[in-house]
């Protein structure tokens, strides 16, 4: 008798098991599998890093232009300056590979980011926050300058 229950137990145990497995293939079955994805091979940046550089720089004057008369109309333009640089600086962490370069970049992005949702409130938008923003991606762009340019 007590020996029947541990069989059923066992024999229960391998039911689950089963199911378990058997719930998991379905699920791979419903996502995409692997191959489907395109083969884009390993990121590697285009552009020249001067041009890179000279680009980033743009956008932030856009930035600091457009935040001299503050209103609906410039933080668009801030939202647009700071995403594009942004996207840039997220670019530029595959330049070098350095560990305080990939931190200073990415930094960069971040802040940028940051700014693009602050410009992204619109007429409630804080220009006083944003400025403050702008100063903190001009000190890491001094930052990566002092050891790498
Ligand atoms: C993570 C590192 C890093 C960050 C952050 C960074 N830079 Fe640079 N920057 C470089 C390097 C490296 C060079 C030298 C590139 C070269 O000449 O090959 C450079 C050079 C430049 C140059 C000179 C390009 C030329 O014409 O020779 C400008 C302008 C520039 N950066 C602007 C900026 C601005 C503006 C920011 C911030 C918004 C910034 N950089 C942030 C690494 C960085």
């Amino acid at each position: 008798m007590h020996r029947n229950v541990l069989t059923a137990s066992v024999a229960a145990g391998i039911l689950t098991t089963v199911f378990l497995l058997a719930s998991r293939v379905g699920l791979a079955q419903a996502t995409p599998a692997p191959q489907d994805v395109p083969d884009r091979g390993p990121f590697k940046p285009v552009a020249e890093l001067e041009m890179l550089m000279e680009a980033q720089e743009s956008h932030l004057h856009g930035m600091e232009d457009a935040l001299k008369t503050p209103g609906e109309k410039a933080f668009k333009v801030v939202r647009f300056h700071a995403q594009v640089l942004a996207e840039l600086a997220n670019v530029n962490r595959f330049h070098r590979d350095k560990a305080d370069y990939v931190s200073w970049a990415t930094q960069l992005r971040d802040t940028a980011l940051e700014l693009a949702g602050k410009a992204a409130q619109g007429s409630d938008a804080d220009t006083g926050a944003m400025l403050g923003l702008v100063e903190k991606l001009k000190s890491t762009c001094t930052a990566c300058h002092d050891v790498y340019d």
